[in-house]
């Protein structure tokens, strides 16, 4: 079985993760959208809070399951048998950070990972401009799934 993992902070997802993710669910058998922790951001939504959104997204797509672990993505990757992590690629600006995970994952492991570049509709889309825009009351509701709109909606009222 040819198995790939969608990996991210997903904070939260938004359309742009889930066009990548459901392209690669059309290349590979079976894909995990693995919610990680990146040590370098600090987050909105709870790892609980953030599955449940990636679950609820991606709920029409037979082959993909949500997933979470807190160790090192190749380690993820080993334990799983999956020998491909797919990532979007918005703009060159991506590229070097990507780059970097891309060799550091190959060198530690030996996984390989493939870049798909994004519809350019989103290529200006981001978690982080989604969680800036929503909370100063902006409409992201083209950017991000229902579900995530409401859980956005509901920070922002609860606050
Ligand atoms: O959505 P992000 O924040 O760009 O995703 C980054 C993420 C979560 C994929 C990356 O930080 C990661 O893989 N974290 C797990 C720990 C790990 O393996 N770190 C080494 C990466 S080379």
């Amino acid at each position: 079985m040819r198995r790939a993992v969608c990996p991210g902070s997903f904070d939260p997802i938004t359309n742009g993760h889930l066009d990548v993710i459901e392209r690669a669910s059309g290349l590979f058998d079976e894909v995990t959208i693995a919610v990680l922790a990146n040590s370098s951001k600090t987050g909105l939504f709870s790892m609980e809070e953030r599955i449940a959104m990636a679950k609820e997204a991606s709920a029409h797509l037979a082959n993909v399951k949500v997933d979470t672990w807190s160790g090192l993505l190749v380690d993820y990757c080993k334990t799983h048998e999956i020998k491909a992590i797919v990532k979007g690629l918005r703009a060159v600006s991506d590229f070097d950070y990507e780059l970097q995970m891309a060799q550091m994952n190959l060198q530690l492991k030996g996984v390989d990972t493939l870049l798909m570049a994004t519809k350019p509709a989103y290529s200006f889309l981001s978690s982080s401009l989604v969680r800036e825009i929503a909370k100063y009351g902006g409409d992201v509701s083209a950017l991000v799934p229902a579900g995530v709109l409401k859980a956005l909606k509901s920070k922002a009222g609860g606050k």
